[in-house]
């Protein structure tokens, strides 16, 4: 009998590993030449997180529960310290300290968010505290509407102002999860009362439809910018990261769905 532990744990840390080691080479990429200490600092980062992934990935749903506890720990911790080091780039970005560095303070903002998400994970799974499914739908959605809000922000900005169509799609997705954000900030205050089945379940669907179309438009931006179609200051990994990411809701919203109704999409 697989330990459900043991799989949830692994296939937590295999997917944010990855990204926390590709968010290290993002915000080398965006240092200023002089910045030598943090260059030196992100590339220690992707080193430890590269280790961590690989380490994830030999592990099997067979190996111990209590090594997999121990290794959660350890994880949380290279996480907080990629936090404290995410932070510390956002105070020197918003106190000037950094003039002509090329990481956007709402960026850097992002990627320590998705680190304090990876943390808490580890911190509930090694708890085994899970908040109960209806909390689960709201929290979850609010914390990734605003993610993939952002995701739309960074590309309309990074894509180089020529690109007019693409630019004005990426607007477009950008006010559409900002509304969706909103409307799921207004369900979490009228909880306990708006987790009614029917509420969350139209709320899941709703949300389905624009991550859908996100996913898509990400997938296109990716294959464009990886053909070399298109132009931009978009990293080709950093359009696969955002793919990779709203992929990762939609399989949220679908295990909800399924927990909901017991149904598959
Ligand atoms: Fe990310
Ligand atoms: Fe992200």
């Amino acid at each position: 009998m697989p330990d459900a532990f043991v799989a949830r744990s692994l296939e937590e840390i295999r997917f944010w590993s990855r990204i926390m080691k590709e968010h290290s080479l993002f915000l080398r990429l965006g240092f200023r030449c002089e910045d030598t200490t943090l260059i030196n600092e992100a590339n220690q980062f992707y080193s430890i997180f590269e280790n961590i992934e690989n380490r994830a990935n030999q592990f099997t749903a067979g190996t111990d529960p209590n090594v997999i506890r121990k290794f959660n720990e350890e994880v949380h911790n290279a996480v907080s310290h990629i936090w404290v080091f995410k932070r510390m780039i956002l105070q020197l970005i918003l106190t000037c300290q950094l003039p002509g560095a090329n990481n956007f303070p709402l960026l850097v903002d992002h990627t320590s968010r998705e680190a304090n998400y990876f943390r808490n994970r580890l911190a509930e799974l090694n708890a085994g505290r899970l908040d109960p499914l209806p909390d689960a739908i709201i929290n979850e959605n609010v914390f990734f509407l605003r993610i993939m809000a952002d995701h739309a922000k960074f590309i309309s900005h990074l894509l180089d102002p020529s690109e007019r169509k693409l630019v004005d799609q990426a607007n477009e997705f950008s006010h559409d999860f900002d509304q969706l954000l909103y409307q799921a900030v207004d369900l979490d205050s009228m909880r306990p009362q708006s987790q009614t089945l029917p509420m969350l379940d139209q709320f899941l669907d709703q949300n389905r439809v624009s991550v859908v179309a996100l996913r898509d438009f990400k997938k296109t931006a990716r294959d464009l910018i990886e053909a070399c179609r298109i132009k931009s200051i978009i990293h080709p990994l950093l359009a696969d990261h955002v793919y990779r990411e709203a992929e990762h809701f939609l399989e949220i919203i679908d295990m909800f769905e399924l927990s909901l109704t017991g149904k598959k999409n």
